[in-house]
């Protein structure tokens, strides 16, 4: 079986954002994650193309969209090796094989009865794709997310029956695992108690799109095409029998992680797109929150946009990782503070972890002979030992949980833990005294060996400095033993080498 987990398909109007990398970090920590523990995963992410609003950004640059997706949409996924998110797909929704699965499911979506033609009239942000209902939508109400003025639209469309689907979705969201957090959940019941109406799932005038079969002049509706490119992902390479190739190749998805603007389309339109195609609905939504600058909204207008770009090349990966995993607990805005920034990564990292290897590793080379010593076990209980193991447990708990925040800091509290203990029983002192040296072996042992659990469980969330910790204790992780097996207390070779030191991790400064 396996564990399928997608970003949502980005909108190619722009280069990803620090929205969009947050999404996609997160997705890429949970798929390492899940991986570490055996599973087959498929982490799907990629590109939404179609649509009025690309098609007016390629027109407004002067550029045929396909031409001007192309070059954005090689951006992203350079982007992500950038970032090394470790994607097992790339979707474009403008790839061939993607608009033949739109066209089998559609045909599925009509046999089951569920389209009809009608006419939508309303409010549209074409910043959103989306009609906007309530009643102070006008023409001079801007849409709170995009800051724009919505546009009035009459025409004629196709509709899919989601009224017909009220009651399977009632009973759908009201299992709790379906989507999270609670807060979340709770919008959404609460939209669905209102009724679910109709939507339209077709264009007209909007050419940048997949052709609707017999209807000229109908292109579908983006968000109707771009759901279904989660499916397309993973039939890729078929040219057949596309959904059967997906099901069989692992759908439904195990979790869609988006942002809670998006939570409409994806726990409510899209499953029941889903049933009507008779196919199962993804197991879990996850909605994270926004995330601002300062306390302020990020926006063109304002100036304050953060570009990821600027982060990545500045402070590397592992820094910004740690903020956006750390710092802000899934499902809950968040804020981007500079100093804060700097704060954290000082901390934590600089201070706490990297500190923890470098004084351990340098006392054990110094007095063992750039040796790990040999694990004497002297003192009747083990401590160290008793943390290590808690906190390996409460890790994994709250990893499966996807309280990652939860997780790292747990991390962070057994490195804060191993330097308290260093402290408490200053080996530097006993190392003075010849009868403790059975002490002094034991303590600097146990010591190094925290670390290297350390580094293994900082394997998912920040993978270049968990590697950069298990090199310098000369215990990397392999990758034919079990990842849980190797968070077992005492697998680190005594009198092994222990290799040159390198700093793992510099000390930020405020600007
Ligand atoms: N194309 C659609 C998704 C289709 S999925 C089949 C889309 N794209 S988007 O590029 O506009 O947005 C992608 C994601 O970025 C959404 O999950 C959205 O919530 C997220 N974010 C946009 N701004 C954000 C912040 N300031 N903070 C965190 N995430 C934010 O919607």
């Amino acid at each position: 079986m396996s564990f399928v987990i997608t970003t949502p398909l980005y909108y190619v109007n722009d280069k990803p954002h620090l929205g969009s990398v947050y999404t996609t970090i997160i997705c890429d920590a949970i798929a390492r994650y899940k991986r570490l523990l055996g599973e087959d995963v498929i982490f799907i992410t990629g590109v939404d193309e179609h649509g009025l609003k690309i098609q007016r950004t390629a027109n407004e640059k002067g550029i045929e969209p396909k031409t001007y997706c192309n070059e954005i949409s090689e951006i992203f996924k350079i982007n992500w090796k950038n970032w090394d998110i470790s994607f097992d797909k790339f979707i474009r929704t403008s790839s061939n094989n993607h608009e033949l699965v739109v066209r089998e499911f559609y045909e599925k979506v009509k046999r089951s009865d569920d389209i009809y033609m009608g006419v939508q009239k309303g409010w549209y942000c074409v910043g959103c794709e989306e009609f906007k209902d309530n009643p102070e939508d006008s023409p001079t109400y801007k849409c709170p997310i995009h800051q724009k003025n919505l546009e009035w639209k009459n025409e004629e469309n196709l509709f899919f029956r989601l009224s017909k689907y009220q009651e399977q979705i009632e009973k759908m969201i009201n299992e709790p695992s379906f989507i999270e957090p609670i807060e979340r959940r709770n919008e959404i019941i609460n939209f669905v108690s209102r009724g679910l109406k109709d939507f339209s799932i077709s264009r007209t005038n909007i050419s940048w799109g997949i052709p609707v079969p017999g209807h000229d002049n109908h292109t579908f509706y983006v968000w109707f095409d771009a759901l279904l490119g989660y499916v397309s992902a993973i039939s890729c390479n078929a040219t057949d029998n596309l959904l059967e190739n997906s099901i069989n190749g692992g759908w439904p998805a195990d979790m869609h992680l988006i942002g809670k603007d998006i939570l409409r389309f994806h726990a409510v339109y899209w499953p029941a797109m889903l049933i009507s195609a008779g196919m199962r609905v993804p197991k879990k939504v996850l909605g994270h929150g926004f995330l601002t600058r300062e306390g302020q909204k990020m926006g063109k207008t304002l100036g304050n946009v953060l570009d990821p770009d600027l982060l990545l090349s500045k402070y590397g990966n592992d820094p910004v990782r740690w903020y956006l995993i750390k710092d802000i607990s899934l499902g809950n805005d968040g804020d981007f503070q500079d100093r804060r920034f700097v704060d954290i990564i000082n901390n934590d990292l600089a201070n706490t972890i990297g500190n923890l290897l470098n004084r351990t590793s340098s006392m054990s080379r110094k007095w063992f002979d750039n040796k790990v010593p040999n694990n004497e076990k002297v003192s009747k209980e083990n401590k160290l030992e008793n943390y290590a193991k808690i906190t390996v447990e409460n890790y994994i708990h709250k990893f499966n949980i996807y309280k990652l925040d939860l997780a790292a800091n747990e991390v962070l509290s057994l490195a804060i833990n191993t330097n308290l203990y260093l402290n408490d029983n200053q080996p530097w002192l006993l190392i003075k005294e010849k009868n403790k040296l059975p002490f002094v072996k034991e303590i600097i042992y146990n010591v190094l060996e925290s670390t290297r659990i350390i580094g293994l469980l900082l394997l998912p969330l920040l993978p270049d400095l968990s590697s950069k910790i298990n090199e310098q204790l000369g215990s990397i992780y392999k990758k034919e033993v079990p990842w849980e097996q190797q968070l077992n207390w005492g697998l680190l070779v005594s009198n092994s080498n222990l290799p040159k030191p390198n700093p793992i991790i510099n000390k930020l400064e405020y600007e």
